[in-house]
């Protein structure tokens, strides 16, 4: 336990030799202490302990503003508060959360004017404000974090705009694209999840405190300077609401499990492709792990614990929704439980961020593999029924008829951009010379150039205007 800097002025607790509960004028009995162990939060909630003390700070501000305090009463209580962030969160069990430890530190260090400082304030608005504003800085940081990765996409699908590779539906080969244009895709979906939480700040930006208990504060505390002080650009409207609302919790892991589905649905991908079946992607040694028994193996875990871990969030937003969804109003002690998950929550998205990060960023891609894997298989077959509906056939037949010329390849093993003039014409007359002009992959890949296509002159129009964003969000 934290002595402080200078045990000798600290005062003693208020009951000596028995923890301190501040309800002890009403509950004559020591708790029992299996109820101090069931019922205390300090081991995770010491996570809020600098949000804690920066809402401690403006409220005794605010209370000596309304002149609740002396101006030396706040000067005491806001050097006492310093002090102890300072020195840190160093409780124990017996200190049912973070809130009643500052509390109590404060009364030790500075005396009974200590007790002055929760005036007009209860936990239930402290804890709301505390993790608005944990969230509100954590919510940032993941915006960061997703900034950063997109960054690396981009480097990544700039360096491969004329890598190409087969793009799959149902697991199976479909049509060439380019590398650049796959790896654009994860961007456009992280990009969602970077708007998702900064559209969730808007909502997290209401400041609680004031709410007192449940029903609002009789002092006359001027909640919108308290605001300004916090950072914050609004208040919550209802006391009610805003000591019973979490909305924004589940807001923040519904975020978060779309924002892990899409790494999740990555590293499946990126899985495949670093088996020997596909060999699309070769890991760095640093950052795979072997096995303890067969020699050989060199596994893909960082991306298997990213899909991992992705249960792990959704599990996080269902527990939330679950312990919300038969509350009264108001403020519930069910509603503690939303710290470990949303905890949890932050730590798993910020270490799954990181090290897709670090895979995107030293990957190798597989080129040749990707080439190869490209010109086996009839993925121009969509082209060749695209030249028949040049040619004026309509595209149900023109489907039929190469659909035919598909098994005929099959049959013969001789993939048909290697057919010659007559051997295509025994599928159809319309077919010219013109039509192996079309008949490559990279035909294939440059005549898809509208918007949004896999064409490289398209690729290019986004990858500058996804800078050009970037850096406006920068
Ligand atoms: N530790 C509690 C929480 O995290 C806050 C305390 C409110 N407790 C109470 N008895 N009103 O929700």
């Amino acid at each position: 336990m934290a002595k402080g800097k200078n045990p000798k002025k600290e005062r003693k607790p208020p009951s000596p030799g028995r923890p301190w509960k501040a309800w002890e004028g009403r509950l004559s009995e020591k708790s029992d202490p299996d109820v101090e162990q069931f019922t205390s939060s300090f081991s995770f909630d010491r996570r809020l302990f600098p949000y804690d003390i920066m809402g401690s700070i403006a409220h005794a501000e605010a209370l000596s503003c309304s002149g609740l305090l002396t101006g030396e009463e706040a000067k005491a209580i806001v050097c006492g508060l310093k002090e102890i962030a300072a020195e840190g969160a160093e409780g124990s069990a017996s200190d049912e959360d973070v809130h009643m430890y500052v509390e109590r530190r404060l009364i030790e260090k500075i005396g009974e004017v200590g007790g002055k400082l929760h005036t007009g304030r209860s936990r239930n608005d402290q804890v709301a404000l505390d993790l608005r504003l944990y969230l509100k800085e954590e919510s940032k940081n993941l915006i960061g974090a997703i900034y950063n990765l997109q960054e690396r996409l981009i480097d990544a699908a700039e360096a491969h705009l004329g890598t190409y590779l087969p793009g799959y539906t149902h697991l199976q080969r479909a049509q060439p694209i380019s590398l650049a244009h796959y790896l654009l895709a994860y961007y456009e979906m992280i990009e969602r999840d970077r708007t998702r939480l900064l559209d969730g700040l808007k909502r997290l930006d209401q400041m609680p405190l004031g709410a007192g208990a449940l029903a609002g504060n009789p002092f006359s505390i001027d909640r919108l300077a308290v605001a300004r002080t916090l950072g914050f650009s609004s208040v919550t409207a209802n006391s009610l609401d805003a000591v019973s609302d979490r909305d924004f919790v589940v807001e923040f892991l519904s975020a978060a499990s779309i924002l892990m589905m899409h790494l999740s649905r990555w590293a499946e991908d990126w899985i495949l492709w670093s088996s020997c079946e596909f060999g699309f992607i070769e890991l760095p040694d640093k950052l795979c792990t072997g096995s303890s028994m067969m020699p050989q193996k060199k596994n893909p875990d960082l991306l298997e614990l990213i899909r991992g871990k992705t249960g792990r969030v959704y599990g996080a937003l269902f527990t939330l929704l679950t312990v919300l969804k038969g509350l009264p109003l108001t403020y519930n002690r069910d509603l503690q439980e939303d710290k470990p998950p949303l905890f949890d929550t932050v730590e798993t998205l910020k270490n799954s961020l990181r090290i897709m990060t670090l895979l995107v960023s030293q990957v190798r891609f597989n080129e040749k593999r990707m080439a190869d894997a490209t010109e086996e298989g009839s993925l121009l077959a969509t082209d060749l029924a695209d030249y028949l509906v040049t040619k004026g056939l309509p595209f149900r037949e023109a489907h039929r008829v190469v659909g035919k010329m598909v098994r005929a390849a099959l049959a013969s093993a001789r993939p048909f951009p290697r057919w010659t003039l007559a051997q295509l014409k025994e599928h159809s007359p319309l077919f010219q010379e013109d039509v192996f002009r079309q008949m490559s992959t990279a035909a294939s890949i440059a005549k898809r150039r509208g918007i949004g296509g896999t064409a490289i002159s398209s690729i290019q129009l986004e990858i500058q205007k996804i800078k050009r964003l970037l850096k406006k969000s920068k």
